[in-house]
């Protein structure tokens, strides 16, 4: 099936409900490796909504959910880049803490969000992606212990992620053609 979002071509790459079976077996491992923890869930936004919302309900363990977003400006006089996160109301001190990203590229956005949590000193940070590209990746992680699917590199929209701010609300994945 094809559709167009903004003049481009895409077509179905993963099916909803291929999503949904994934997830049950991811869920199966984090009820596993974190039965005797209350983990914080920390989904990066925009592009975590709809992978968050249907990943946590295949978590039953105790755990808290919230989200964050990258804030980029260029702030003072050096003109550097200043990054933070919003929304991280509540201390990650001690806390086991899992990283929920929609789709790792470069993993340079990945590579400042694990930053900025290290500085909250959490007991242990591990890192849950819905896609993951290895052929684009520049670095190591070794918190990545979740992914969902690994694709090409080849740029995707749907189930949260966008193509110039439009297609998040689509249900399955589409890769541009
Ligand atoms: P990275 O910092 O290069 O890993 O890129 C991370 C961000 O780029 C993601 O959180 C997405 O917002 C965006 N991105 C990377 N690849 C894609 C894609 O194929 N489709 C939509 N957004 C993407
Ligand atoms: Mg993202």
């Amino acid at each position: 099936m094809k559709i167009q979002i903004d003049h481009k071509d895409f077509e179905l790459m993963i099916e909803h409900e291929q999503v949904k079976k994934r997830l049950r077996l991811i869920g199966i491992q984090l009820n596993v490796a974190y039965e005797y923890s209350i983990p914080v869930f920390i989904g990066v936004l925009n592009g975590c909504f709809m992978f968050m919302a249907d990943l946590m309900k295949e978590v039953h363990i105790a755990s808290e959910v919230c989200f964050v977003k990258m804030a980029s400006y260029n702030g003072d006089q050096r003109q550097e880049e200043v990054k933070s996160l919003i929304g991280l109301s509540h201390s990650l001190k001690g806390r086991e803490v899992i990283i929920v990203e929609d789709i790792i590229d470069t993993g340079n956005t990945l590579k400042e969000v694990i930053q900025m949590v290290e500085k909250e000193e959490p007991a242990s940070i591990a890192v849950c992606t819905l896609l993951l590209k290895p052929d684009a990746l520049e670095h190591e992680f070794e918190e990545l212990a979740y992914v969902g699917f690994e694709i090409e590199n080849e740029f995707v929209v749907g189930y949260g992620l966008d193509y110039n701010g439009i297609g998040r609300n689509l249900k399955d994945i589409y890769r541009a053609v």
